[in-house]
Formats: structure tokens, sequence, C-alpha cells
């Protein structure tokens, strides 16, 4: 059984029994809706690798769901974190403030892409930041109504999941939602109408966006536009430039604050530090979470300094909020990010996985009687995607396919994990100090796997 290549190394069957036992155990105890990607269970991990309980090393394409842009336990990162325990847990900082969550507030607004005087404050959640950039924009413009788009993920408390726009799972059975929410669609390029340019239906979005003043919600009454600069749940997709241009100048034009939610799109994983500096939008505020703290729980907004000082004392807030081990940590990620240029390694990745992606395209077109196919490359950085369809015509998702391609992997060592309002797209995030032979190894076990599933 024992699979032995230069990073992977299985020497049990996947599961292997302590797995096995583990995930038995966990069944009885454990809210279902808490359901199990992986039927491994973790001992350690370090860089890209995780080690799991019955000794297995696989190669994590994961990186807990785009927390670890600086891989599982970074040395300088877990000492930052064992010092920061070791000198105090918490304090709640609004009774004892603390200077690492300052510094990281200097730290975070330097690098946030808004214009003018900006402040920072942090919460525990994405959805969190979420929340509170919200009843920021709300309080500063005196105004209700917030535009989200298609295809948008920003959470899962009442207003995340009400901004959120996949239905199943993320809504369906939960109603009522949060009022004052308005969708609009969002280009996504690769399923625009048939025989409709690429620029007439980036067009034809912001059009919408600007009817939406008209028929949806009155500018006197909308306070907020939010959107993710690349799409992450939503499948991988990267807002066209045209478009955010649109929808910068209709917010100006209307008192409308421009939120950018870079959960997922931040921390250099587009190849920029905010994925909104390569696509020329300005937001008024900047969300952060997931990699600001591998994975510590602890968000971020970053944003206009009238905006953020709306709200007046104590509106804002949490007992745990910005805790004083995460901002230690927070601010020993920057650190690694810039002493390892993780930024510039996240271009360098994402042309490997591009290429790569290419690749295995091709192989799918070529393997005789295929019923697999890429039919869309895109992202930005390393944070790319390949949509799977049945057939490259009729664009038909092969979102089953993905799962097969997933739970092979898994058995063979790669945890990858998908996205998008299909189901059907394969994403990276990688941590972003991999190794390129690491990713390499991982990318010919997809590839192998995705090769197989094609075959049927
Ligand atoms: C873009 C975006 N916004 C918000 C969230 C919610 O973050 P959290 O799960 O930490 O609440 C996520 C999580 O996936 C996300 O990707």
């Amino acid at each position: 059984m024992a699979v032995q290549n230069k990073a992977i190394k299985l020497v049990t069957a996947i599961p292997g029994p302590k797995s096995k036992a583990l995930t038995t155990a966990k069944e009885k105890v454990v809210a279902d809706a808490l359901s199990l990607h992986v039927p491994v269970i973790i001992k350690e991990a370090h860089g890209a690798l995780v080690t799991d309980a019955d000794g297995n090393v696989f190669i994590d394409l994961a990186g807990g769901l785009g927390c670890l842009n600086v891989g599982h336990s970074h040395p300088k990162v877990v000492k930052a974190i064992q010092d920061a325990v070791a000198n105090f847990t918490h304090t709640d900082f609004s009774v004892i403030p603390y200077e690492s969550y300052i510094t990281l507030s200097e730290r975070l607004i330097a690098l946030a892409p808004v214009k003018g005087p900006k402040k920072a404050a942090f919460f525990n959640s994405g959805a969190e930041a979420v929340e509170n950039a919200v009843k920021m924009a709300r309080k500063f413009t005196h105004k209700m109504g917030i535009i989200a788009l298609e295809g948008a993920f920003h959470g899962r408390t009442n207003m995340a999941m009400s901004l959120t726009s996949k239905v199943k799972p993320y809504k369906s059975g939960f109603g009522p939602f949060a009022p004052e929410i308005y969708r609009v669609p969002a280009p996504y390029v690769y399923r625009r109408p048939d025989g409709m340019s690429e620029k007439a239906y980036v067009k034809f979005c912001g059009d919408a966006l600007e009817k939406a003043l008209l028929i949806q919600v009155h500018p006197d009454d909308c306070a907020a536009i939010i959107f993710e600069p690349q799409q992450g749940e939503g499948g991988f997709i990267p807002l066209h430039p045209d478009y955010l241009k649109r929808m910068q100048e209709i917010a100006r034009k209307n008192n409308i604050v421009l939120i950018a939610d870079e959960i997922q799109s931040g921390y250099g994983r587009t190849g920029t530090f905010f994925a909104c500096e390569q696509l020329g939008v300005e937001p008024d505020m900047i969300l952060v979470g997931k990699s600001i703290a591998v994975g510590l729980p602890i968000s971020g907004v970053i944003g206009r300094k009238d905006i953020l000082d709306a709200p007046p004392d104590s509106t804002i807030g949490g007992t745990y909020v910005g805790n004083p081990v995460a901002c230690s940590a927070a601010n020993a990620v920057l650190d690694v990010i810039e002493e390892e240029g993780l930024v510039k390694r996240a271009a360098e990745l994402g042309k490997v996985i591009r290429d790569r992606f290419v690749t295995m395209a091709k192989k799918l077109e070529a393997t005789p009687g295929s019923k697999l196919f890429i039919g869309d490359i895109r992202g930005l950085g390393a944070m790319i995607g390949a949509e799977f369809v049945k057939d490259t015509t009729t664009k038909e998702p092969a979102a089953s396919e993905v799962n097969a391609i997933m739970a092979k992997g898994i058995s063979r060592g790669v945890i990858s994990v998908k996205c998008g309002i299909y189901g059907n797209v394969l994403r990276m995030l990688i941590p972003l100090v991999i190794p390129t032979d690491v990713l390499n190894e991982a990318l010919d076990v997809l590839e192998q796997v995705a090769l197989e599933v094609a075959k049927g």
C-alpha cells in the first residue's frame, strides 16, 4: 500500500485506522452540518504538508480554505504566538489596549489602497468584518440599502448570509434574511449569453448596476456596494476592470460607500497584496480575514477615517475582537510575507498552476471518449480556478466529476477544494511557501485523477 513520492507519503489506506476511529467518534458528537471534506484527522502540519494521525503525509492545496498564505506552523509566526500567549491572552482592547493591535492597524492602513486618511478595526471572523463594515457605512451615510452581487459570498451570520448569493447550501431554509439588500448581476464572462461579446456583456452588467438605482433602491437610500474583487466561493471570478471602473463611478456619483471584501483574495494571494490594486478600483473600505493570522480568529475593516469614525462609542466592538494573540500572529504574518517575498511568489506560482491547467485541459481533450473538459481557467496570481464541464459547447457543469477528482486526489495524498455556483470549479488556495516541485507533484496527482475520471 505504501506510496512514497517526494513529498507525499502514504503508509495506510486513506483513511487509516486511527483516522477512521476518530471520525466515527466525531459522527456521534459533532453536528452533521460540520461534515468532513478530508476523512483523516490531522496530527501536525508544516509549510504545505499535512501529516495525519496514521502518519500519512498529504500536500495541502486548500491551506485551511485560504488562511495559510505563509504556510502551516511557520516558525516565526509560531514564536510570535507563543510569546504573546506567555505574556497575556486577553484584556478586551477597549478595556486595556495593547501595542500589537495598534501596530497591525498602522501596517494594514499603509498597505490598503484606500485614498486619504484611514483607520482600522478588528473583529473575529470574516462575517463579522462584513457585518461591521455595513454598520459603519450605514451610520456614515445615514442610508440603509446595500447592493450585493450575484455570485457573492460574504459569510454565514445573518447579514453576511443575506448578502451572500448562492442559495444552496448557504441560505435555503435560513430566512428571513436581513432587509434592504439588493442583488445585481456580476460579469461571469465564461457564462455570458451566447453570441454576446465580452465587452457588450460587461457593459450590460454595468448598466444593470446603474439601473438598480432606478428600479431597486434610490441612491438616497443606498449606503454601500459590497463586492469581492475576485469572487471566491462564487467560482474564482475576477471582476472585469471595466465593470469595477463603472461601479466606482456610480458609487462616487451617488455617495455610496464601496466595500471591497478581500477576505479571500487579500494578503498577496493574487500577486498584489490586495487584488483591488491590479484591478484599478479604489474602494472606501477593505475587509481582511483568512490569511491575516494563519487561521487564528481575527478579521479587519480598513477604510476611510470618516467612515470608520462614524459609529459612536461602543457601537462597534465585541469581547474578543482583535485579540492580542491573533494580533501578534498577524504582525508576524506580515513580516513573513515581506521577508519571503510571498506576493511576488504568488504571481510565479500562479503561472505554474495556469500552465499545468492548460496542459491538463489539452490532455482531457485528447482523451478518447472523454466526458470531462476544462472550460475555463481564470484568476489572478495564485488564486487560480479551473472550471470543469461535461461539454465545452453546452458548458454543462461537471460537479460530480470535480467531487471525484478531489476524493481520488485525497486518497492519493493531495488535498484540494472546489467552488462555484455550480460546484464545478477546482480552486487553488495553496500556501504561498510551497516549493515548485511540491506543487508540481500535487498537480501531477490531480492531472492523473482527472484523466481517470474523464475515462469514466
Ligand atoms: C470573500 C469572503 N467573505 C467573507 C467570508 C466569511 O469569512 P468567515 O468564514 O471567516 O466568517 C469568506 C469566507 O469564505 C469569504 O471568502
